[in-house]
């Protein structure tokens, strides 16, 4: 039951706008979908884990953190992210760990339903990059370049252009930290606990076969949002 009152809740808020309410204290949301729902590519063990374990710690660290400083107490995910690094890395870490999977659940849907990019995402691709594989290219590129665990995003950057950017441990681009600043639209966690049981050490496997399960309805809507 539980599921499926998620389930309404979110088709009746834009994915945007439930990306953007959450305040302290933070808490779990149910997966948008079983955690079936992601196999082949993403199995439910990984998912399960990944969700119950993973997830729930960065929440409860995240709280556990503002709790011991009360002047953090009341503020959004995005006010903690967008001055990042100027809080404990504790904040940090566990803010971006939150933010970061919260975004990541709602970006896929099962293979084969996630549909294709809005004719003004596609164009924008193209735009940016020459071509949606090109665009892959890109950011399978980023995300095996990244030494140890972190995030590989496609964003719209502040020059309203589309951009790959690839960030360390919990951090994003909404992050004052980041390297590249953008609105996120899709993100792909490059973690080893993302992938490992599947995919094991593969990497570049994961990043391949991670595309069949892009939820391209709900990145086009970010990208309209983004743009307005
Ligand atoms: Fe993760």
């Amino acid at each position: 039951m539980t599921y499926w009152i998620a389930c309404l809740a979110a088709l009746a808020t834009p994915a945007t706008a439930q990306e953007q309410k959450a305040t302290t204290p933070f808490v779990l949301a149910p997966l948008p979908y079983p955690a079936t729902a992601l196999e082949p590519v993403i199995d439910a063990e990984t998912m399960t884990l990944h969700h119950d374990r993973h997830h729930q710690a960065y929440i409860d660290s995240l709280n556990k953190a503002i709790a011991a400083d009360p002047a953090l107490a009341g503020r959004s995910l995005e006010q903690l992210l967008a001055v990042a690094g100027a809080e404990p890395a504790a904040v940090r870490n566990n803010a971006g760990g939150h933010w970061n999977h919260s975004f990541f659940w709602k970006t896929m849907a099962r293979p084969g339903t996630g549909g294709q990019p809005s004719p003004e995402l596609a164009r924008a691709i193209d735009a940016a990059f020459g071509s949606m594989d090109a665009m892959k290219a890109a950011f399978k590129t980023a995300g095996t370049g990244r030494f140890g665990s972190g995030w590989v995003w496609l964003i719209l950057g502040p020059d309203s252009r589309l951009a790959i950017a690839s960030t360390p441990n919990q951090d994003n681009p909404l992050m004052d930290v980041a390297e590249t600043h953008g609105t996120p639209l899709l993100g792909n966690d490059v973690w080893e606990h993302a992938y490992y049981l599947k995919h094991r050490n593969r990497r570049a496997d994961y990043l391949d076969a991670w595309w069949q399960v892009v939820d391209w309805k709900t990145v086009s809507e970010r990208f309209a949002a983004a743009r307005r």
